[in-house]
């Protein structure tokens, strides 16, 4: 727990940037990341940037696959989250483009898509870190309530709760928001070596709550980290509210 969420984001920046200079990487075994969007991982893009143009890391050895991205968005809408990523992070880095995987919303076998998604992970030697966010319904990527804890890759339709959250990008026209996502799966975050969770503010503070207080339930898909052997959960003071 930190006081305010900048300190949150200096927090986990610090920690990723530790975890990537004391990685020994080989072509054959990059550093492989998985990274989030919303707007909580905002300030630890912003903090690694700064790392990166104060020359303490490099993302040359960097592999990042992206937890999720939005069914049917052009890929240059500006709120698809391949924009996301490029616009707030890639594009102020030393990532080699190659290295950066972003799930195809508009592929022409979107179940092709995530079956190659999960293989990539697989040929890789699966994922470091993963970094994740949490919705206010506890939903981990888009593992929306009642997703399977034992999913992978796969194409999920979205939650109300998250339609509505997600207007907010849309000029909060709701109908603007696409119903279905491309997203990895529970089991896929949890296969990851060490999965790191950001949630600030109060609006996150029942689904923090429900995820380390409540039982491991597919209602809560941020819960299935309890049986994480590595996972850490860094929060403000606002997300613990209900703790
Ligand atoms: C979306 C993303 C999640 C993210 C969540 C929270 O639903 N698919 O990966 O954790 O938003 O976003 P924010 O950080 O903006 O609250």
């Amino acid at each position: 727990i930190r006081e305010r969420p900048e300190q949150v984001a200096q927090y986990i920046a610090a920690y990723i940037v530790k975890r990537i200079n004391t990685f020994a990487p080989t072509t054959e075994r990059p550093f492989v990341l998985g990274l989030p969007t919303g707007s909580s991982p905002l300030p630890i893009y912003k903090a690694l940037i700064a790392a990166y143009s104060r020359g303490e890391i490099s993302f040359q050895h960097v592999v990042t696959f992206n937890m999720d991205e939005y069914v049917g968005l052009p890929r240059d809408h500006p709120e698809s989250y391949h924009s996301f990523m490029y616009t707030n992070f890639f594009k102020h880095i030393d990532i080699d483009v190659k290295n950066v995987n972003i799930l195809n919303g508009n592929a022409a076998s979107l179940t092709e898509e995530c079956l190659a998604y999960e293989s990539k992970i697989k040929a890789l030697g699966g994922i470091e870190l993963f970094l994740g966010g949490v919705g206010s319904d506890g939903h981990i990527a888009f593992n929306e309530p009642g997703s399977s804890l034992a999913s992978r890759t796969r194409i999920k339709s979205l939650a109300h709760e998250t339609i509505i959250a997600n207007a907010r990008f849309f000029n909060g026209d709701v109908d603007a928001v696409p119903r279905m996502a491309l997203t990895v799966g529970v089991q896929t975050i949890m296969d990851a070596r060490e999965v790191v969770i950001i949630a600030t503010g109060t609006g996150k503070a029942l689904a923090i709550q429900q995820a380390v207080e409540g039982g491991v339930s597919h209602w809560c898909t941020l819960s299935a980290l309890q049986l994480h052997p590595s996972s850490m959960v860094v929060v403000d003071e606002d997300a613990t509210m209900e703790l």
